[in-house]
């Protein structure tokens, strides 16, 4: 059934129809569809435009073809052009005549912009779920690695030691920053649009406010122009999501480097990783390569919308439609992006050897030696420059700091002394740095437990 039919005489053409429709795609909130006509139903009874017979009868029908999707009994089949000309099609079928009451004071206009702004908040909601449990294993792997020690790198270069602590440290930031994000931008789109009708409001004394409150809104939204317009609360969804799924994606790069044959820092579970058709001996992360892939995708929906809303003048224009398909892929694909994650990190196990292994090569104890000359009341640059020339001089004979006898390295500055060892070795290298952040054991502890708090205010 048709909600606009009377100014026609003819027929739609098939491929415009086609082309028009979005039941396909937004059956998908058919609950916060039919929750919000239940909110506005009530309103209008509040208000005495329909009787507590009418609100009554409407929602009862809505409740039962709500149970009717729910039960797969109600099928999205019959050609109807939108979620909204679906259910209430389904309403006037079921209770008559009162059933096309249920559209006073409300434009489809104002009803997409409430539904997708309930269905993003539920989906706010679960995506916050699900990155609370990717913190917890992130906290785990803290709590369980505070004397793990690994390279620390910058230019992808071995630069100095830390723990896989303090690396995950870095990650538990990371995300409870992308939490944050979410937390402020639900915050920000908590208005209600529905009472704005088409744009300019209606003539119905209609109470937007009583409606908002039970529908969990902190207020309804001030400009009815606006309202209906508004597109930014998706935007700002979709950059949330952009900058999450980049953040996976950088682990997933880590992951991949630490999981190759050179590294083997970690050893991915046969349950998270594929084989290969040709070459037995493979074993890839093809998870944590898709999980860096689609944040190719996750961007896309962000320009994708950013460039369907930019010349788009006041108020609703059909392009808005748009809308849905591109966040309903990103919120899926992120959503899913976080589980694998948790999975993957949680089956995952560390090849600690290996990665002390890693920390005392490469000259990673460079500074520290270099520190422990200043001690000595040799200045800094002058320390720089004789450590350079130590390392010179390991590089040329293959021999780590470490492995030096204290003649060779005399022989470079008489400053040093027996003490250079245990100033140099892996455990001082890192425990030492006690700075607020720095992986020192205080230091780390202090940092797990301030992430520890953090995450139980979350929950
Ligand atoms: N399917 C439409 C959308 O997603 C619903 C709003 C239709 N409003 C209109 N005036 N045609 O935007």
């Amino acid at each position: 059934m048709k909600l606009w039919g009377g100014r026609f005489t003819k027929e739609t053409n098939k491929l415009v129809e086609n082309f028009n429709e979005s039941l396909s795609f937004d059956h998908r909130f058919y609950k916060q569809d039919i929750r919000g006509s239940i909110a506005h139903v009530k309103m209008l009874a509040k208000q005495n435009i329909l009787t507590d017979n009418e609100r009554d009868k409407i929602i009862e029908g809505l409740n039962s073809i709500e149970a009717d999707i729910d039960s797969g009994k109600l099928k999205f089949d019959d050609g109807s052009e939108d979620i909204h000309s679906f259910v209430e099609a389904h309403l006037i079928e079921r209770i008559g005549e009162t059933g096309k009451k249920l559209h006073t004071g409300r434009s489809r206009n104002d009803q997409v912009a409430l539904d997708m702004k309930l269905y993003v908040r539920d989906e706010i909601d679960e995506l916050k779920d699900l990155l609370y449990e990717l913190l917890s294993e992130v906290l785990r792997i803290m709590e369980e690695n505070t004397t793990t020690y690994m390279p620390g790198f910058t230019h992808l270069q071995k630069a100095q030691p830390t723990t896989l602590a303090h690396h995950f440290g870095a990650y538990f930031e990371t995300f409870i920053r992308d939490y944050d994000r979410l937390v402020s931008t639900r915050k920000r789109m908590n208005l209600s649009p529905l009472g704005s009708g088409a744009f300019a409001g209606t003539t119905y004394d209609l109470d937007r406010d009583y409606v908002a409150s039970i529908l969990d809104f902190d207020t309804a939204t001030r400009n009815s122009m606006d309202s209906v317009s508004d597109r930014d609360y998706l935007l700002e969804l979709l950059s949330d999501l952009a900058i999450m799924s980049m953040h996976l994606s950088r682990l997933s790069e880590e992951i991949i480097i630490w999981n190759t044959d050179e590294y083997r820092f970690v050893e991915m579970d046969d349950t998270y990783s594929t084989g290969s058709s040709i070459m037995p001996q493979k074993k890839n992360p093809d998870i944590a390569e898709l999980i860096r892939g689609k944040s190719g995708r996750v961007y896309g929906s962000l320009i994708s919308l950013l460039t369907t809303m930019k010349g788009l003048p006041l108020a609703y224009n059909k392009d808005m439609q748009e809308d849905k398909e591109m966040s309903f892929d990103a919120i899926d694909t992120v959503k899913s992006l976080i589980k694998l994650m948790s999975g993957m990190l949680s089956s995952m196990k560390f090849n600690h050897e290996r990665m002390a292994k890693s920390a005392r090569g490469g000259f990673t104890n460079a500074t520290d030696a270099a520190d422990y000359l200043v001690k000595k009341n040799v200045a800094f640059r002058d320390a720089h420059e004789i450590v350079g020339r130590l390392v010179l001089y390991g590089i040329e004979n293959n021999k780590a700091l470490d492995d030096f006898t204290l003649e060779e390295f005399k022989n470079i500055s008489e400053a040093f002394d027996n003490d250079i060892y245990d100033a140099i070795s892996l455990k001082t290298c890192v425990e030492k740095r006690n700075t607020k952040g720095a992986p020192g054991l205080k230091a780390i502890n202090d940092e797990i437990e301030a992430s520890r708090k953090l995450l139980e205010c979350l929950k």
